[in-house]
């Protein structure tokens, strides 16, 4: 029996506040004009007090599970990728266990940043692939506005993460035609400082301390146009090895599923790879970079629009930190 990974239910949770430019120019030295020109962002939705990225992530996942007819109890792996912890140990997947009640399958957090969520998408893959596991739950959950510097010294970075989760279920089937066709993954630790959060840190003594805090040192740091520049190179290179690996081109993918850290990037990796920009949906204006959980947000909007119909492919890339960067074709 030939075996496949198929994602058969999807689903989404963002928090229900919104949080616009126009809302951060009041508390920080920015505008509308210039995040939105820069980035596409005019909104991103930030976690009220009391609400835990396992929440999020736990409510992403009830939605996938129940459409893929599945019960909680039916999943046999769970798979959480994020860049924002609940807390540093255990993972976060140890909470998002405990609110779905998944008894005692294994539960791990993967950290891949932005391309979390490709990693994933490989890891539940070659799990199904040697019949190890059957129903893989994969989370990606993001609750980044908590650490975020919202003074003049952070606005390069606060204006463009924002919160929220996206689910999907993986399951071994025996249809040839559809499922997870290729995954490629990349990454280039060389670069890990150009986008990153120094603190806490197990290589530091003290790893943390009220000065570091005072300094920033536990906020992201980023070398803006060091990242775009990558990002505009290695996606488009993703892209191409993937489709070649599966002999196709790029006219044969009906939508193409980016992650949404910025529209002018993504709008330079279409011009680069001639992809009509109405094959690739965005919402970064409503929810900004939710990291991991981005292209599994995209992903359950469009589904649930009923702009995915069985049988077309699907092409997704992603970049991150790291640097990570990832692509994948599925057939759905
Ligand atoms: N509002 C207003 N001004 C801001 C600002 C903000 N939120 N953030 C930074 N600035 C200022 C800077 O201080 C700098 O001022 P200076 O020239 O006086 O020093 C200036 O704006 C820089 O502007 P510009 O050169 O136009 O920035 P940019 O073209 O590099 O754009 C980014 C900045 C962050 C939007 C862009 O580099 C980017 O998108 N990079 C990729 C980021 C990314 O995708 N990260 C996630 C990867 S997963």
């Amino acid at each position: 029996m030939v075996i496949n990974a198929r994602i058969t239910g999807t689903g989404s949770c963002v928090p229900s506040r919104v949080v616009s430019n126009h809302d951060l120019a009041k508390i920080l030295n920015t505008s509308d004009e210039w995040i939105y020109q820069r980035s596409g962002i005019r909104e991103r939705r930030h976690v009220d007090a009391g609400v835990a990225p396992s929440d999020l992530g736990a409510e992403a996942a009830l939605k996938a599970i129940d459409a893929a007819n599945l019960k909680p109890g039916d999943i046999d792996l769970l798979l959480v990728t994020t860049l924002s912890s609940e807390h540093t140990f255990p993972g976060t997947a140890a909470f998002i266990q405990r609110k779905l009640n998944l008894g005692t399958i294994p539960a791990l957090d993967l950290r891949a940043q932005c391309s979390g969520f490709l990693y994933g998408l490989a890891t539940a893959r070659a799990f199904i692939n040697s019949s190890q596991y059957r129903r893989v739950l994969l989370v990606s959950v993001e609750v980044q506005s908590r650490g975020l510097d919202f003074s003049d010294r952070g606005r390069d970075t606060a204006v463009l993460f924002g919160d929220g989760a996206g689910a999907v279920v993986i399951e071994q089937s025996s249809d040839v035609e559809r499922g997870i066709m290729a995954v490629n993954l990349h990454s280039e630790g060389e670069h890990a400082e150009k986008l990153w959060v120094e603190y806490p840190s197990m290589a530091q003594s003290p790893h943390v301390s009220p000065e570091i805090v005072a300094e920033g040192g536990v906020f992201p740091k980023m070398d803006g146009k060091f990242v775009f520049k990558h990002a505009v190179s290695r996606l488009p290179e993703v892209v191409e090895e993937t489709l070649n690996q599966l002999h196709l081109k790029s006219r044969d993918i009906d939508w193409w599923l980016f992650h949404q850290a910025n529209l002018r990037i993504n709008e330079h990796v279409a011009g680069l790879l001639n992809l009509p920009l109405a094959q690739c949906p965005s919402n970064i204006d409503r929810y900004g970079n939710c990291s991991s959980a981005s292209i599994p947000i995209l992903l359950d909007e469009l589904v649930r629009e009923g702009r995915v119909s069985s049988g077309q492919l699907l092409g997704m890339a992603a970049f991150g930190s790291g640097f990570t960067w990832g692509g994948a074709i599925v057939r759905w």
